[in-house]
């Protein structure tokens, strides 16, 4: 199989390299994000693999069809980037990577709750210019809060293990509860019970119609005053013009993003030389209590090494005709 691999960064290089030694497809990179203004550059290949801003939708799979492609390989969980329903009319095959680790996301995520609590973003600063007062970064003790998760996945189950360990009590809500994460001492409660009662808060359900801006106005209402936020999930769960207000409210009191609504225009670039033109999220970046990572909640070895193999492993099954748990589209479409 000729593979046209976009959205290439140079760390994904060698974990394709690596795993290809197995399946010893022709793989053809790109740094270029497919869309659009790119699609013609998706020609010749038998199939795509993308990540998660590349944007196909109707008209640019229209093209990828066009140009005889019947297979997109993501290598990321979320697909909200992809027009499911299109694919399916024009029955290309889309096949995505659920599981990278979820250990990954889920440590990521409560490394943000722990540096915006214990303010080590600010206190590492500090130190740095010998300053060494303890002025402004009192924090609170973990054991006893309570946190709700959203989204009880892969990666909300290992969060809550992780934070159990912790002694916080655990709220949940999930449109599919999971019997097994009960065990843990994790109760089901509904969104309003969540919002009232949790000290924090984190997401980790994917981006539907359902969770478009699912943390906006109304529901930063009924949440604690100085609630804390966390978002590893995708930009658009929550309202960024909303949150805004919260911060400025002191309603939300931490904020840890690792996804962005407009991530697309930033994120897995270097614009350290340029001017940001997206005054929102500049003005996310002003408050103290805010801490922006540039969607690496994944980026670790192990997961990166998974990426590369299941990617590779997913296309090798798909055109062997032998169904996967990880197609995405209703069923697999003959090549
Ligand atoms: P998953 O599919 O295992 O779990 C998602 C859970 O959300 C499911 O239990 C589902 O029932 C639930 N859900 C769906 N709609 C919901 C709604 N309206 N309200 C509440 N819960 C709802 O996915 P996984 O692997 O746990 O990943 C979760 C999300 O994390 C992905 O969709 C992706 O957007 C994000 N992600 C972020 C990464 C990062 O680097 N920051 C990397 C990997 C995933």
């Amino acid at each position: 199989m000729h593979i046209g691999i976009f959205s290439i960064q140079p760390y994904d290089i060698p974990c394709f390299d690596q795993a290809n030694k197995k399946f010893a497809h022709q793989l053809t990179y790109s740094n270029n994000r497919l869309c659009l203004e790119t699609v013609s550059l998706a020609q010749g290949f038998d199939a795509v693999c993308v990540f998660v801003h590349d944007e196909l939708n109707r008209t640019v799979l229209t093209q990828v069809k066009e140009n005889n492609i019947h297979l997109i390989a993501l290598r990321c969980a979320g697909f909200n980037n992809v027009d499911i329903e299109a694919a399916n009319e024009l029955e290309i095959n889309v096949v995505r990577f659920p599981r990278y680790t979820p250990y990954a996301v889920a440590e990521h995520a409560v490394g943000l709750m722990l540096a915006l609590n214990r303010k080590i973003h600010r206190a590492y600063a500090r130190v740095k210019e010998s300053n060494f007062s303890l002025n402004g970064l009192l924090g609170f003790d973990m054991h006893g809060k309570t946190v709700g998760i959203i989204g009880t996945g892969f990666i909300g189950n290992v969060t809550a293990k992780i934070l159990a360990g912790f002694g916080v009590k655990l709220l949940a809500y999930d449109i599919a509860p999971d019997p097994d994460i009960e065990k843990l001492g994790v109760q089901y409660v509904s969104l309003e019970e969540l919002y009232t009662q949790s000290d924090i808060i984190t997401l980790h359900c994917p981006l539907t119609p359902d969770t478009h801006h699912l943390i906006n106005k109304t529901s930063l209402e009924k949440m604690k005053d100085g609630v804390m936020l966390i978002n590893t999930s995708r930009g658009a769960v929550l309202d960024t013009t909303a949150t805004i207000d919260g911060l400025k409210s002191g309603k939300i009191g931490y904020l840890g993003l690792d996804v962005y609504e407009q991530e697309g225009d930033l994120f897995f670039k270097d614009l350290s030389d340029k001017v940001i033109q997206d005054d929102i999220f500049e003005r996310l970046l002003t408050f103290p209590n805010v801490l922006v990572t540039g969607h690496q909640g994944f980026f670790t070895h192990e997961a990166m090494s998974n990426i590369a193999n299941t990617t590779l492993e997913n296309i090798s099954l798909c055109t062997s005709g032998c169904p996967t748990d990880n197609l995405v589209t209703k069923q697999l479409f003959t090549f």
